[in-house]
C-alpha cells in the first residue's frame, strides 16, 4: 500500500504538490471513483489510478540497458554535459541512476536502474564481479603485457602503489594500434586507462561489453537503450 500522491509522483506526474492539487479538484480516479484526499492509500497493481483520463501504471523499479555514447557523463544531474539518464526518455521513475561510472569518453553497457540494492551488489568490490572492455590501444601490446596484467599492476598514482587483481588480457591485434579484450574485477577511477599507462601505453578507443552476466546487446547503438529482458533482470540479480 502507498499513498496516493506519492503513488503518482513516483510516477512523473508531478511534484507532490503538483498532484495534490490534481486530486483535491477531482482530477484523479481510484478505479471509477474520484479521490478527495492525498493521503488515501492504494494498492500498488491492484487499484487502478488514473489522472486526468490517463492510467497510471505503478513501477517500483525500472532497470535500462544503455549502450553509453561518448561525450555524456554518468551521472543524474550535470550543470554542463548531458548525462546518461537524460538519455531515458521512456521511464516512469524519476529517481533512475547509473549502476557505476564509465568516463566522458567511454561507450558501451551501462545499466540504469533505481534499485539501489541491485547496484549496491553489482558495485561491491567484495563481489569481484567480471567487467569487460574492448579497447584500442595506441603501441603494441605483447605476450609480457598480458602477463603482468594477469600479475596485477602498479597503477598508484603521486607515489602511492596501489596494485589492482589479476585481469584477463587478450590480445586481438597486435600492431602500431592494438585491439584488446580486457576483463577486470576492480572498478577503480580510470582503471583500463591506468592500467595500459602502466607498461606505457595510451588507451584511444574504450568500450564496455560486459557487466557480470549482462552482456550488451550488439543492436543498440551509442545512445540507444531498452528494457532488461526478465532472464537478464534474474542473471544480473544472482550475480
Ligand atoms: N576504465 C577506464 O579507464 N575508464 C572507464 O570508463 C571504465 C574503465
Amino acid at each position: 500500500m502507498i499513498r496516493l500522491d506519492k503513488y503518482l509522483a513516483d510516477m512523473g506526474v508531478g511534484t507532490r504538490q503538483e498532484v495534490k492539487r490534481k486530486i483535491r479538484k477531482g482530477l484523479v480516479l481510484i478505479n471509477d471513483q474520484a479521490a478527495r484526499s492525498p493521503d488515501l492509500k492504494v494498492r500498488e497493481g491492484e487499484d487502478r489510478i488514473f489522472s486526468e483520463g490517463r492510467e497510471i501504471l505503478y513501477a517500483a523499479y525500472e532497470y535500462f540497458m544503455l549502450n553509453k555514447p561518448a561525450g555524456v557523463v554518468s551521472a543524474t544531474e550535470d550543470s554542463r554535459d548531458a548525462t546518461v539518464t537524460d538519455l531515458i526518455h521512456e521511464k516512469c521513475r524519476k529517481d533512475l541512476f547509473p549502476v557505476g561510472r564509465l568516463d566522458k569518453d567511454t561507450e558501451g553497457l551501462l545499466l540504469i536502474t533505481n534499485d539501489g540494492d541491485l547496484a549496491h551488489r553489482l558495485l561491491s568490490p567484495r563481489r569481484h564481479v567480471d567487467k569487460t572492455y574492448y579497447a584500442r590501444i595506441r603501441g603494441r601490446v605483447t605476450k609480457e603485457d598480458v602477463q603482468m596484467f594477469a600479475d596485477g599492476l602498479d597503477i598508484g598514482m603521486k607515489g602511492y602503489e596501489e596494485i589492482t587483481m589479476p585481469g584477463k588480457l587478450e590480445i586481438l591485434v597486435s600492431g602500431e594500434e592494438s585491439q584488446i579484450r580486457l576483463t577486470i574485477q576492480e572498478g577503480k577511477y580510470h582503471q583500463v586507462k591506468r592500467m595500459f599507462q602502466a607498461v606505457d601505453k595510451e588507451v584511444t578507443y574504450l568500450k564496455r561489453e560486459r557487466m557480470g552476466t549482462l552482456t550488451l546487446d550488439e543492436n543498440l547503438k551509442p545512445g540507444e537503450y531498452r528494457r532488461l529482458t526478465k532472464e537478464e533482470l534474474e542473471g544480473v540479480r544472482r550475480c
